[in-house]
């Protein structure tokens, strides 16, 4: 294996995917695993090296990410497994990172999954599964766009159908866009929505000031990361789906924990996930 072949995102925010690829990693190890992702570790083992002593400060702030992210990452593979189930073949998931569901899912063949993250996402990513010959399960495309930048321009020469029903998923990248640009993927994904499309949106209470936010933010930014602007889709957001006709229903991040048998680690009731359907 020539680790060169594949740049590895030691340093912004593509390299919180390497942090999320430890987490299924070190998930996938476990006896009472919530999901087995064998792709992660390939990831993990091309990677480090590149970060040198700085993996050791990856670890601790992952320690605290852990619990909760791996949680989410089997909710969305509940999500997907739901919405395939009951028709819908086209998939896109925004920040999909180091995922690779198109890969370990059973997906139907003809499934269309696109997964949007940044070019640098990808440059990582695709060496590292060609290298190791994986085959994806179902149709499976790759988005290598700036959510801030008219991202849906490239979908259509992909194949994607915007008469068809839809699962947007997003995994871990609204959240931290600043508000006018998490609005405006918002506001195009609402377009390309055909009735039955479904988006599913946590809505985390988090505390931007936190220890394990700071300690994140410092990773990837550097020692002065600045002060945080007001980030994600706001507290409106279920008014806005309904007005743009949307149903709603949610459920607390306890409930979901529960779902899964993992303990609620991640805030009071104010963290929920908004599942909503296009009418
Ligand atoms: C916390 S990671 C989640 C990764 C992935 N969902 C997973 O589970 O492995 C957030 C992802 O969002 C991507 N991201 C951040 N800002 C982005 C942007 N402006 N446009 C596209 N992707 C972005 C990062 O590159 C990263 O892969």
């Amino acid at each position: 294996m020539t680790e060169a072949a594949a740049p590895v995102p030691v340093a912004g925010v593509a390299m919180t995917a390497i942090g999320i690829a430890v987490v299924r990693a070190r998930e996938t190890e476990r006896a009472d695993r919530l999901y087995s992702d064998p792709f992660a570790q390939w990831f993990v083992d091309a990677a480090k090296p590149s970060f040198a002593e700085r993996w050791d400060q990856l670890t601790p702030v992952l320690d605290l990410f852990y619990p909760a992210r791996t949680v989410a990452v089997r909710l969305v593979d509940d999500r997907v497994e739901v919405a395939v189930r009951e028709g819908i073949r086209q998939i896109v998931v925004f920040g999909a990172g180091l995922d690779t569901r198109a890969f370990r899912m059973d997906l139907p063949a003809e499934t269309r999954l696109f997964e949007v993250d940044l070019p640098e996402t990808f440059a990582f990513k695709e060496p590292v599964l060609t290298r190791g010959g994986a085959t994806p399960r179902c149709e499976r495309h790759v988005l290598p766009v700036d959510l801030r930048d008219d991202w849906a321009q490239a979908l259509p020469a992909q194949g994607f159908r915007p008469e068809e029903p839809t699962l947007w998923v997003d995994e871990g990248v609204l959240g931290y866009l600043h508000r006018p640009d998490a609005r405006r993927v918002l506001t195009t994904l609402d377009e390309l929505s055909a009735p039955g499309s479904r988006f599913d949106l946590s809505s985390f209470a988090v505390d931007p000031n936190s220890g394990a936010f700071l300690a994140l933010r410092r990773l990837v930014s550097g020692a002065d990361a600045g002060e945080p602007e007001a980030a994600g889709l706001g507290a409106d957001i279920e008014e806005w789906l309904h007005e743009h006709g949307w149903d709603t229903s949610y459920q607390t991040w306890a409930e979901q924990a529960a779902s899964v048998g993992r303990p609620d680690t991640d805030g009071g009731p104010e963290t929920r996930t908004i599942a909503a359907i296009r009418r």
